[in-house]
């Protein structure tokens, strides 16, 4: 009950702020604050605009008063998608084709990230909560890649009270631009408090101490809804009644806890007359994994699939945009877009910026039209993977309607029966094949439609067009040793591990 209060209040706050705006009082700046929130693992059938099971009253709010991308494209797992929120560039072209386990790599040290080019053009840009794009090197951590301050953990699934993973713990703070040792100190005073509210205060933090009249770009990556499912029990009180699955249940505590960060961090954006100048972006990093990697709750329903896997499922995100400077009217885009484009969507259509010095970008700016509701510029999506060694049983294309996905699309055990009569009933096996769908009128993937010949072999060739320009998989430093915790006093804890192997090839 105490959050659904919250959240009404929350949305009378909103009101007011777009009342203000309506009124002409607030004067549009040049450059709007950005807000760009990952919730983690957070699936299409999530949200409480979708789910009417879950409360999630601040991104209801924004579905109300704001953009609903409809048409939205991610990567299957986490790290390649953060990797093209940053650089703007897709995994075959960043060689981050998978989730990025202790080895000795991280999103390559030439590409240009976001906050670098946010940065330049006068952004004051800080990162709280989850990085995982690589630390084995302090170069690779957040305040080296262009963040003036980072708190939070580098690696993924942490434990969120004790903050701990692979043997060490992993919550830092980084309160400088290319804090490295002698800098960046552990967090332990922060063990048993839930990183939902640590984040979200941490936010609060940034917001209360920035100068205004400059703008502000906060990369609010929570860890929540990710794997382990844990979450303070008040959270979970609202739906012992609600949800009787006891995994759903506690999932929807967790994405309760999000949700009221979110309206935390709106509400002070309000106070501090920061939100009618503010672009607010929500994104989850994959879909809801179901089955495979590490399901706890989340639904994806009625899309086919989960996290890991190239079906709807796993790759049609969940994101908003609250923008009440800039939209007036509510309304469902359309348009198809992919994570790579906010680069430039950002930098370009948001802050009015040239790009500089970036490598070819895979993104495109589409701010003019999904603020102003028409047709996207993008007609097309290659959004498989530069091998199909490596993880989700792709590559996958979209062109307009159709989905061509070569291989099995991933995720064996979330076949639903009437998949499997289906297929054993037209004599297909699971192997690598072409399937092609028409996901605008099937978003669910029920009716493969393969036997459109001239369309599939059309399609495959582009695939290959695409698959021409990919870089390798990122492998390791062979310089490195391998990943081991590193030592301190309090306890061994996760950090850069390969330092001193890099100074001695620069000696
Ligand atoms: C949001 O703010 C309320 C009021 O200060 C606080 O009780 C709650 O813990 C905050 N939520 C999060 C997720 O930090
Ligand atoms: C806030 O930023 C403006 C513009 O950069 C600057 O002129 C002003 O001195 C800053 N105020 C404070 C208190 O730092
Ligand atoms: C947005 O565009 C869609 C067509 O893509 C249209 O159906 C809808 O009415 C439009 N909404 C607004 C508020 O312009
Ligand atoms: C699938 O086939 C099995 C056995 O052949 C049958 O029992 C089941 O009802 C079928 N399910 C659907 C959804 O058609």
């Amino acid at each position: 009950m105490r959050s659904m209060l919250h959240g009404e209040c929350s949305v009378l706050l909103m009101r007011l702020a777009l009342a203000t705006f309506a009124f002409g009082v607030a004067a549009k700046p040049a450059k709007p604050h950005i807000i760009f929130h990952v919730i983690d693992d957070f699936g299409w059938d999530d949200p409480g605009f979708r789910n009417h099971q879950i409360h999630t009253p601040a991104l209801d709010m924004f579905h109300q008063q704001g953009i609903t991308l409809d048409q939205y494209y991610v990567q299957p797992s986490c790290s390649p998608s953060r990797a093209t929120f940053m650089s703007g560039r897709m995994p075959l072209h960043t060689g981050i084709n998978d989730w990025i386990p202790n080895k000795a790599y991280g999103l390559p040290l030439d590409e240009t990230t976001l906050p670098q080019l946010l940065g330049s053009a006068g952004y004051k840009c800080h990162a709280v909560g989850k990085w995982h794009l690589g630390f084995f090197r302090t170069e690779y951590t957040p305040t080296f890649r262009g963040f003036e301050s980072f708190y939070g953990f580098y690696e993924g699934s942490e434990d969120y009270f004790k903050h701990t993973k692979d043997g060490g713990f992993d919550l830092h703070r980084e309160a400088q631009p290319r804090c490295g040792p002698g800098c960046t100190t552990l967090a332990w005073e922060d063990t048993d408090q839930y990183s939902t509210n640590l984040f979200a205060d941490e936010a609060l933090r940034i917001i209360d101490r920035h100068n205004t009249s400059e703008p502000l770009f906060l990369y609010q990556a929570w860890q929540g809804v990710h794997d382990p499912r844990q979450v303070p029990q008040h959270y979970v009180e609202p739906y012992v009644h609600r949800i009787p699955d006891l995994k759903r249940r506690e999932f929807a505590g967790m994405v309760s806890a999000v949700d009221e960060g979110i309206g935390n961090i709106t509400r002070k954006l309000q106070e501090k007359g920061m939100l009618a100048d503010a672009v607010v972006i929500v994104t989850t990093d994959n879909g809801g994994p179901i089955v495979d990697c590490a399901g706890i709750g989340a639904s994806n329903l009625p899309l086919r699939g989960g996290k890991c896997s190239l079906w709807e499922g796993g790759t049609r995100g969940t994101s908003l945009l609250f923008a009440p400077g800039y939209v007036e009217r509510s309304f469902t885009w359309q348009g198809l877009m992919h994570g790579a484009d906010w680069l430039p969507t950002l930098v370009e259509g948001v802050a009015d910026e040239r790009i500089w010095a970036t490598k070819p970008l895979d993104g495109m700016n589409v701010w003019p039209q999904l603020i102003g509701n028409r047709s996207s510029p993008r007609q097309e999506l290659y959004y498989g993977l530069a091998d199909s060694q490596v993880g989700h049983h792709g590559p996958a294309l979209r062109e307009g309607p159709w989905k061509l996905i070569v291989g099995t699309g991933g995720g064996s055990g979330d076949h639903p029966h009437w998949w499997r009569n289906f297929s054993s009933s037209l004599g297909l096996s699971e192997d690598h094949r072409p399937r092609l769908f028409n996901v605008q009128e099937d978003p669910s993937e029920r009716c493969e439609v393969s036997d459109q010949e001239e369309r599939v072999r059309s399609m495959l060739s582009k695939i290959h067009g695409y698959q021409a320009t990919a870089v390798p998989q990122r492998q390791g430093d062979p310089r490195c040793p391998p990943f081991a915790p590193l030592r301190s006093p309090q306890g061994p804890y996760l950090g850069p591990w390969c330092d001193d192997a890099q100074q001695e090839v620069v000696v």
